[in-house]
């Protein structure tokens, strides 16, 4: 999309949802709790956080859990009110905690009288357990619908996903509600059953005028774990998921470098301490940008080849820490460039996985050296893929995955006491 044909339906869109946004009178034919989501939580196998939207503050929001055996438990609600442009909107936020271990529960929302239907979720196994997840990025998009499509397809695919990401720009400009709300509207069928795990983007980091500005949109949609930092609270953070341990990092130096500092030397140091506090067998990193360069720019290189700026800052501390997998975004293709160590190709250390888009972006990006597996974007019509991530203790195995379903590429990481002692 050209920014001129982007900023005319961005200024229809915001003047249509910002005239009068407290105002708009309900109509019964609108759902009660729109946009309702699940999030992830820091111990999903013991809470889940659930979210909606609504224009005007609702009376008395609850949250009903059902257990297997009947009992229902209720959880209060917080109402939060946000500004993003000239659009407005409340935040309802309700968590459930105190929850066992890969149970299967139901849940509602209450609130001025109204009550959702019972709908199901289910906590995460326990250390020992596995799982299977599905994980995008790049959802980015004119149309929404092309990546709510490919959502359902993957979820067709793997009716088993109990959890998914999106690994940075979620939309194409983060600063625009009603890009939210169509990102939202696609996943329907999705958000309600399955929590998910976002990851900030630059895309999210843009304001309506495509300058630079602060992620306000994502900060506000996602309240997500908190990482104990008073000036990056939702900029990263981290959660276990039965076997593996997820961190989330922020790659926006570029980007919010005008308004905020201390960002990489503070993730560096919550980075050590958090993947040494962590018992889960497997620490997998996601994060938007990548470690390689792919013909952009680099700040802190000065070139648009070799490593990125992201990796600068952290390729270092995840081999010291022994990440086992990162997972990128932001190029919109599929690379597998397998185990890098100290800057090269090796048997072990960190696997690095570049992957996506979700959306209706292609780009065309250059072969680094270090590739071993491309996609082909040379198809407009079958350029998106996902990822989906099965995991027990001893094993990783990862699966791309194009829009028909065809196999991309495949890798199964295995924890054995060899690889371990490195
Ligand atoms: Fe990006």
């Amino acid at each position: 999309m050209t920014r001129r044909s982007f900023l005319s339906r961005a200024f229809w869109g915001t003047l249509a949802l910002s005239a009068f946004p407290f105002l708009r009178p309900h109509t019964s034919a609108a759902p009660a709790f729109p946009y309702l989501c699940q999030l992830i939580t820091k111990d999903p196998a013991r809470s889940r956080r659930f979210l909606w939207q609504t224009d005007s503050p609702p009376a008395k929001p609850l949250l009903d859990v059902k257990a297997p055996d009947g009992q229902v438990q209720s959880f209060s609600a917080s109402v939060t009110g946000n500004m993003l442009g000239d659009a407005g909107f409340y935040l309802i936020c309700a968590d459930a905690t105190g929850l066992a271990p890969a149970t299967s529960y139901e849940y509602r929302l209450r609130a001025g009288g109204n009550a959702s239907t019972w709908l199901p979720f289910r906590t995460a196994p326990p250390e020992d357990g596995d799982f299977t997840a599905l994980l995008f990025d790049d959802s980015q998009c004119v149309d929404y619908a092309v990546w709510g499509n490919f959502l359902q397809k993957a979820r067709s695919a793997y009716p088993e996903a109990e959890l998914y990401t999106i690994v940075g720009d979620l939309v194409d400009n983060g600063a625009a509600l009603f890009q939210w709300q169509a990102f939202f509207a696609a996943m329907t069928g999705t958000r309600e059953y399955l929590p998910l795990a976002p990851v900030m983007g630059n895309h999210e980091c843009y304001g309506m005028d495509w300058k630079n500005s602060l992620p306000a949109g994502y900060l506000s949609l996602f309240p997500l774990p908190d990482n104990d930092s008073p000036n990056f609270r939702g900029y990263y953070y981290s959660f276990d998921y039965g076997p593996c341990h997820f961190i989330v990092l922020n790659t926006q130096f570029l980007e919010l470098t005008d308004f905020t500092h201390g960002l990489r030397a503070e993730q560096l140091l919550w980075l050590k301490h958090d993947v040494e506090a962590s018992t889960r067998p497997w620490n997998i990193v996601l994060m938007h940008k990548d470690i390689l360069a792919y013909g952009e720019y680099q700040a802190s290189t000065q070139s648009s080849e070799g490593f990125s700026d992201a990796g600068s800052v952290f390729r270092n501390a995840f081999d010291a820490l022994g990440i086992d997998l990162v997972l990128t975004g932001h190029m919109h293709t599929y690379r597998n460039r397998g185990h890098i160590y100290a800057g090269k190709p090796a048997e072990h250390g960190p696997y690095y996985i570049m992957f996506g888009p979700s959306g209706d972006q292609r780009y065309s990006v250059p072969s680094d050296p270090l590739d071993l597996v491309s996609m082909a974007q040379s198809d407009a019509t079958n350029f998106r893929n996902y990822l989906a991530l099965q995991a027990n203790k001893k094993t990783l195995s990862i699966t791309c995955r194009d829009e028909r379903g065809a196999t991309i590429d495949s890798v199964t990481l295995t924890k054995d006491a060899a690889k371990e002692s490195l």
